[in-house]
């Protein structure tokens, strides 16, 4: 289920078998009929995903982190890129109880980590559960998508080389740049697979990209390593400012996790570097990315709106 906790399945289908009399009823979940205009019968049923991002230290004032845990923040950007792909967004705090984490995240439907600086402390810590969740969850057959940025995939490439010296450094701080596709069939069923082929080469060769990291991990080191070789692919590599190659893209072999060096929300809604592009075609790629991350929801919802909400959708499927 992508829009309700997975424990409501039981009770749409019994509703799917009782039949439209049943819906009018007191504390009756009620789907929307996938493909009609008409408003939701019931304002108050949500049919859209909606995504956990895990809050960072510090006040976020430029970046500012400090020690104390009464403040942590999202970067405005990474609410507004989820919802420009359709969704919303909830705050998972990264210092509260363990059992309000887990029970937020049974709620939402994907997550996202963000860039940032923080590699250690209750941070880290809260990352790794909320990975792991990522993969029970999609073992256990729920698709739940991740997706990391930045500092989000260096914590990633930590967590699953098990190696917290894995990273190595880069110049790349504030600085705009190309994304190379060493492998043109790794992007079959990936992100890219809805990129314009003409903007698959303008990527290649203009810089439509923002990056702002000090550190990253080289396509040698990613191979070398078994742990994340078997776990990624690499769609994208990067040069530094000083030509170094790093890794910019990958996806996960098995599960629906993609990680970026790089910023895809800052070219739509960031403005305060100077050297973040903003024309139609980086903004093309931002909307891309965030159409990707949600689409797979969408479906998903889509698909069980449409078994569960009508006996009439039951018979057109199953005829
Ligand atoms: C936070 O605490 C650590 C460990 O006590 C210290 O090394 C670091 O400088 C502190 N950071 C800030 C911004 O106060
Ligand atoms: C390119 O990607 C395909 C599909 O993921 C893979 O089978 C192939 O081994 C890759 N080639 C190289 C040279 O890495």
């Amino acid at each position: 289920m992508a829009s309700l906790p997975q424990h409501l399945l039981p009770v749409l289908l019994l509703l799917a078998l009782l039949g439209p009399s049943s819906a009018g009823a007191p504390g009756v979940i009620r789907l929307p009929r996938a493909g009609a205009c008409a408003a939701p019968a019931d304002p108050a049923v949500y049919d859209r995903p909606v995504i956990g991002i895990v809050t960072h230290p510090g006040d976020g004032a430029a970046g500012r982190i400090n020690n104390g845990t009464s403040t942590s923040y999202i970067g405005a950007s990474y609410v507004k890129f989820v919802e420009a792909g359709g969704a919303r967004v909830i705050p998972l705090i990264y210092n509260e109880p363990d059992e309000r984490l887990l029970q937020k995240l049974s709620l939402v439907n994907g997550v996202l980590f963000t860039g940032g600086s923080v590699k250690s402390g209750p941070y880290f810590e809260t990352i790794k559960k909320v990975f792991q969740y990522v993969l029970d969850k999609n073992d256990a057959g729920v698709p739940f998508p991740l997706f990391a940025q930045c500092l989000g995939f260096e914590l990633v490439s930590m967590i699953v080389s098990k190696d917290n010296n894995i990273l190595e450094s880069f110049h790349a701080s504030d600085q705009a740049s190309t994304l190379q596709f060493p492998n043109y069939s790794s992007l079959q069923g990936s992100v890219f697979e809805r990129f314009h082929p003409d903007l698959i080469r303008k990527l290649s060769t203009s810089c439509l990209v923002m990056q702002n990291h000090k550190y990253g991990i080289s396509p040698k080191r990613l191979r070398e390593n078994d742990a994340l070789s078997s776990f990624f692919k690499i769609l994208t590599t990067s040069p530094d400012e000083n030509g170094e190659v790093y890794v910019s893209t990958v996806e996960a072999q098995k599960y629906p996790i993609t990680c970026t060096q790089w910023h895809p929300e800052k070219a739509i809604f960031e403005w305060r570097k100077p050297m973040i592009p903003h024309s139609e075609d980086a903004v093309q790629v931002t909307q891309h990315f965030a159409n990707y991350f949600i689409s797979s929801l969408q479906l998903q919802a889509y698909s069980d709106a449409t078994w569960a909400s009508d006996p009439s959708d039951r018979r057109s499927l199953s005829a």
